[in-house]
């Protein structure tokens, strides 16, 4: 067998940030028609390394070799010119265009040079999601799509512009397992099509099944590259962390007390003509010291459930009660103070303000225990933030950098910071892990068990069925906005009530 060729090489690429190293001389090749892996922790340089393949970024110093030609692309459009596209992390989509529109914008497809030509726009679109096996209309706005399915627009836009090199930067973080399964297929085709692949994935059996090669950063320096065949899940988990680490996450014991939280018939009905429920009588309590997974795919009404209970959804039904308290009826602000706060799941969107450091969006949420008298307590605010900058070992030069310099998953730390400086009763999580790499998981899951430890009910819902196994004292099942009551999988007692 010929060895497989390597169709574009970086070499020795350094980028410096003012205050970090984020890339220290590192080589990294993409082979013709092949999957290269690219894996590290949260921070370790992968999107930042994909952005200078991409021209998003320049290099400080190295070069970049396609087919043996140097090639330096200052922009995306340059890059694209050169074939190299790139799906990016974090979404990047006009909320208040379509499907089509997003797809095309910047290339738009016209008649005669001149005016879009929105049908051919619309058809081509719909081949697009047709092949990503989404029954997305093409003319539906954007902003109305749940998250998983932006990500495959996302997808599909980059598809759109036929590149020989394809990067995907966590393609699928908001994905459900079957959509998952579908992008899987599509980038076998791609191969078979001769496309050449890098993956940037946290899922480390999706990376075994999908790479032919795999790329370890570490603290912005290349660790190891080798053939998925050679390798296994401890190496890599060993190679990223840099120890030995345990696949497997026990949670410590917590004592679980009284009900914290009921809801009882919760119900949501869809908007507009069509029939049916988002949340279909909905009833639970969650107790005191409990952490109570609900496992449901993408799209069975989990948001839905969370984001009623924090008073999202004014024309919901039913009741809730917080520590004997009705929040039925209340607004946001004042469940907040009630004691219930929500980690979204979108940080883009719901979670963060781009514009501010990262120390004033932990405490954005929680503003008022912070005043004393009139004015910001700011020894008091800069010693929780860096107490959390510490405990959630957030990847940070300061508490003053701009939240929008920090990697992906760092980022989903802020928010899960920002929920707990609110001091609640009951926190909900909305996949507490998205976009988070191992090591961090442990951290986060660690955190949950501390919080239960303190007596806080901690709610949170998964895809990943593995992590909700591990994490939950009880688990819920969600499918078509109800909870299947017939289910509900009794764990075993890992503690007296
Ligand atoms: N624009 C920027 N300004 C300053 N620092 C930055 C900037 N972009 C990235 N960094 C820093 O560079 C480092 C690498 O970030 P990068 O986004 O490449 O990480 P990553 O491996 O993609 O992590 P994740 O898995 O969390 O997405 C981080 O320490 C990050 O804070
Ligand atoms: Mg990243």
């Amino acid at each position: 067998m010929t060895p497989d060729q390597v169709i574009l090489r970086a070499e020795q690429i350094t980028k410096n940030y003012p205050g970090t190293v984020a890339l220290d001389q590192v080589d990294f090749n993409i082979y013709q028609g092949k999957v290269n892996v690219l894996i590290g922790e949260n921070g370790a340089g992968k999107s930042t390394l994909m952005k200078i393949l991409a021209g998003v970024e320049v290099a400080t110093s190295g070069r970049l070799l396609l087919d043996g030609r140097e090639i330096s692309p200052r922009s995306p459009r340059e890059a694209e010119a050169l074939g190299i596209g790139i799906i990016y992390q974090e979404l990047n989509l006009f909320p208040n265009l379509n499907v089509s529109e997003n797809i095309f914008i910047a290339h738009e497809l016209t008649t005669g040079g001149l005016l879009i030509d929105h049908r051919a726009q619309e058809k081509r679109a719909a081949q697009l999601l047709a092949r990503l096996e989404q029954p997305i209309n093409p003319k539906t706005l954007v902003a109305n799509l749940r998250i998983g399915q932006q990500q495959i627009v996302e997808i599909a836009k980059t598809l759109a512009l036929d590149t020989q090199i394809l990067i995907m930067d966590e393609p699928t973080s908001a994905l459900s397992n079957a959509e998952v399964a579908v992008l899987v297929r599509v980038i076998e085709e791609l191969k078979a099509q001769d496309v050449s692949i890098v993956y940037i994935s946290h899922k480390l059996e999706e990376i075994l099944q999908i790479g032919d090669y795999v790329t370890v950063l570490r603290d912005g320096r290349l660790v190891a590259e080798a053939p998925m065949e050679q390798v296994s899940l401890k190496w890599m988990v060993e190679k990223m962390v840099g120890r030995e680490a345990s696949a497997i996450y026990t949670p410590a014991a917590h004592a679980i007390g009284p009900e914290v939280l009921r809801v009882h018939n919760l119900t949501l009905a869809r908007e507009g003509k069509a029939q049916g429920y988002l949340l279909d009588h909905v009833a639970f309590s969650l107790h005191a010291g409990e952490i109570l997974g609900i496992y449901g795919l993408m799209g069975s009404g989990r948001t839905e459930l969370f984001e009623c209970l924090m008073g999202l959804h004014p024309f919901a039904h039913g009741d809730v009660w917080l520590d004997e308290k009705r929040l039925s009826g209340q607004s946001i602000a004042a469940r907040i103070e009630s004691g219930i706060m929500l980690i979204p799941e979108d940080r883009q969107r719901e979670g963060l303000v781009q514009s501010l450091s990262v120390a004033h969006n932990m405490i954005l949420a929680s503003l008022k225990q912070y005043l004393s008298r009139f004015f910001l307590s700011s020894r008091k605010e800069k010693e929780s933030v860096g107490r959390l900058i510490q405990e959630l070992s957030i990847k940070v030069p300061n508490a003053q950098a701009l939240i929008s310099s920090l990697s992906g998953g760092n980022q989903q730390k802020v928010v899960v910071a920002k929920a707990l400086l609110t001091h609640p009763k009951v926190l909900l999580m909305d996949e507490p892990t998205r976009g988070i790499d191992v090591g961090a998981k442990e951290e986060i899951f660690d955190i949950m068990t501390e919080l239960a430890q303190q007596g806080l009910g901690v709610l949170f819902v998964s895809t990943e069925l593995k992590e909700v196994m591990a994490m939950a004292d009880r688990i819920l099942v969600m499918s078509k906005g109800a909870l299947r009551q017939k289910l509900i999988v009794p764990m075993p007692p890992k503690k007296h009530w």
